[in-house]
């Protein structure tokens, strides 16, 4: 059956920045229907012109975007844009995805991953948040095993690549190893060294984006009780982010069962076979849409519990592709405008 999209218009708030520049990419791989791309970036930027399918559009500061009126648009600027202008553009009717944490709990606004919980979108929904990118990769493999087994309580802990923290930080690794002193993103040095430290330090010693992987976790499986503790770990690397997982599940289980779940879960792929050293990592990762996830195992220490690891490019699944799938989904059920 042919389905006969409603063309929009498309801005891309970020849209020279890394996950920007990967939405853009996205944007033209997938089959969405867009008859207007306004690319919008810092006053530094406009005037510029971005290649989007072959065609040079120029871009544009976000004040002059909102006056085009656009009927969707993906914001990936940060936070303070988010908080800002998201409101501002929905008030004209646009249907906002966030990539910044910015509306991720705020309980009038949905937090979606599509192959999760899309199906409760609607045309009201006009600010959607896009979760964490480190959270996107790890609720993709919980959310089936949750709805067999139950979850009881999973422990993280995340070995995330320097794209997550944008341009600067590439840049920051890349100077380190060229053997120059550069502008310093971390409060330490990156290259050689692994910093258990991402986003600021909460209250209670957690770092913030620990705290979101726990919170927004919960959000998006439904279960505000969920047992999860994460400590997350920046690392010289720029394919994608790895997560090493335990999880606890309230009933027995036959390891052939978690391989069958996993392999039918849309969106995620198993790589497992240790006998010929294959495995997920970053290098294999980077520049795909799915999540990987192996060194499937069963913790021997507790009853009920497996033990895994996840990868996934962070500026793909973790962030931009799962904002254009959202916008898809909408497009695709006609709920734009
Ligand atoms: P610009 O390139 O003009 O600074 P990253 O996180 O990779 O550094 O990217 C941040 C993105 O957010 C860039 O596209 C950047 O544009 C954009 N940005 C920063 N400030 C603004 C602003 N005030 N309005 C719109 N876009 C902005």
């Amino acid at each position: 059956m042919e389905i006969n999209l409603i063309a929009m218009k498309l801005a891309v708030v970020g849209a020279t920045g890394l996950v920007g520049q990967e939405v853009l990419k996205v944007l033209g791989e997938r089959h969405l229907d867009i008859d207007e791309l306004i690319p919008v970036a810092s006053k530094r930027s406009a005037g510029r012109l971005l290649n989007f399918n072959g065609v040079e559009n120029k871009v544009v500061d976000i004040d002059q975007a909102l006056e085009l009126k656009p009927d969707a648009a993906i914001f990936s600027a940060g936070g303070d844009i988010s908080l800002k202008y998201a409101p501002l553009f929905a008030a004209v009717g646009c249907t906002v995805v966030d990539n910044s944490s910015a509306w991720r709990m705020n309980p009038k606004h949905k937090l979606v991953v599509p192959e999760i919980n899309g199906n409760q979108l609607t045309r009201d929904d006009k600010i959607i948040a896009n979760p964490n990118c480190s959270t996107i990769q790890m609720v993709l493999v919980l959310a089936p095993l949750h709805a067999k087994y139950g979850l009881k309580r999973v422990v993280v802990s995340t070995y995330q690549s320097v794209t997550g923290t944008g341009k600067a930080a590439v840049d920051q690794l890349m100077a380190e190893r060229a053997g120059q002193e550069g502008g310093k993103v971390y409060p330490h040095r990156i290259d050689m060294n692994v910093i258990p430290h991402i986003d600021v330090f909460q209250e209670n010693g957690y770092t913030k984006e620990e705290m979101k992987m726990i919170n927004e976790t919960r959000k998006i499986l439904g279960v505000e009780d969920l047992a999860l503790t994460a400590t997350t770990v920046r690392l010289p690397v720029v394919g994608g982010h790895s997560e090493s997982v335990n999880i606890e599940m309230k009933q027995n289980f036959d390891l052939k069962d978690i391989y069958s779940i996993l392999n039918e879960a849309e969106g995620v792929e198993i790589v497992d076979n240790p006998a010929n050293n294959e495995y997920p990592m970053p290098l294999d990762a980077q520049g795909r849409d799915e999540v990987f996830v192996g060194r499937i195992r069963r913790d021997e220490s507790q009853i009920n519990s497996i033990n895994l690891w996840i990868v996934a490019d962070n500026l793909r699944k973790g962030a931009a592709t799962n904002a254009v799938q959202i916008v898809e989904l909408l497009q695709a059920k006609n709920l734009i405008g």
